[in-house]
């Protein structure tokens, strides 16, 4: 027996966490009943539906994209846009696969693609440490003293105080009066990036995720898929467990 958002995510519906919500809005059945119970627990032998569909334990696959801008992160999208299911190749599209985490819309880059959810709830999680690096342009040149702020933690609108992260100076555009600049986050709240820089007082013009963990765009064009290989699958998951936080150096500042 196994609690019903693990068995889901086996199935490859989403993450845990995200099988959750789903079982607390009444669109998973068991055995015919809808169930909105978090602890209930089911076997092999049960039958389970989400939105009516009747799900089966899948073989796990792994996937990095490219993703490109304008492309929504999630499976499908109410005002009909463009999703990263609907750009994969063909072969692709029966695997049930979603994302691990997000992406805006308007940023690209690095964006895992699974239908495993145990694996996108340890990289994702609220435990993992799993580095992700920025290349954000923003409006304004940055200085060095920015930069260090940002690094050390700023204080968001809502109130949330950042982790410390690493951060660089990558290029600076004189001429149009912005620079880009390197942000390595070991978390991952919802418009983090863009955030940050708005609270030092340069908001983001565009956003790119160049690396997840080990992975990065190599090799990808825009909107292409390749398949994780078995050694990457196993430092991703190595790597969300080491806090880089807790290695004794000091806040690097590039520049
Ligand atoms: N931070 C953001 O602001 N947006 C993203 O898409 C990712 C990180």
């Amino acid at each position: 027996m196994e609690r019903l958002q693990k068995y889901m995510a086996r199935c490859g519906v989403a993450s845990r966490r995200r099988s959750e919500e789903y079982i607390s809005l009444g669109r998973v059945k068991v055995n015919g009943v809808v169930i909105t119970q978090m602890g209930y627990k089911v076997s092999n032998d049960d039958v389970v539906t989400f939105d009516g569909k009747q799900l089966f334990i899948q073989e796990n696959k792994y996937y990095v994209m490219n993703k490109p801008r304008f492309i929504i992160s999630t499976s499908d999208d109410e005002k009909g846009r463009k999703t990263i299911i609907s750009i994969l190749p063909e072969e692709l599209q029966k695997y049930r696969l979603f994302s691990v985490g997000r992406l805006d819309y308007d940023t690209k880059g690095v964006l895992l693609l699974t239908n495993d959810g145990e694996f996108a709830n340890n990289l994702v999680g609220p435990d993992s440490h799993i580095e992700k690096e920025y290349i954000v342009r923003v409006k304004g040149i940055v200085t060095k003293e920015e930069l260090r702020k940002l690094a050390l933690g700023v204080t968001l609108k809502d109130g949330y105080v950042t982790r410390k992260c690493k951060t660089y100076l990558s290029s600076i555009d004189y001429e149009n009066q912005s620079c880009s600049i390197g942000i390595i986050l070991q978390e991952g709240k919802y418009h983090q990036v863009k955030n940050m820089v708005s609270a030092i007082g340069h908001p983001a013009k565009r956003l790119t995720r160049i690396r997840f963990g080990c992975i990065t765009l190599d090799g990808l064009a825009e909107g292409e898929v390749r398949q994780l290989t078995p050694h990457e699958i196993k430092v991703l998951l190595n790597d969300a467990k080491f806090d880089h936080e807790q290695v004794p150096k000091k806040v690097r500042i590039y520049s």
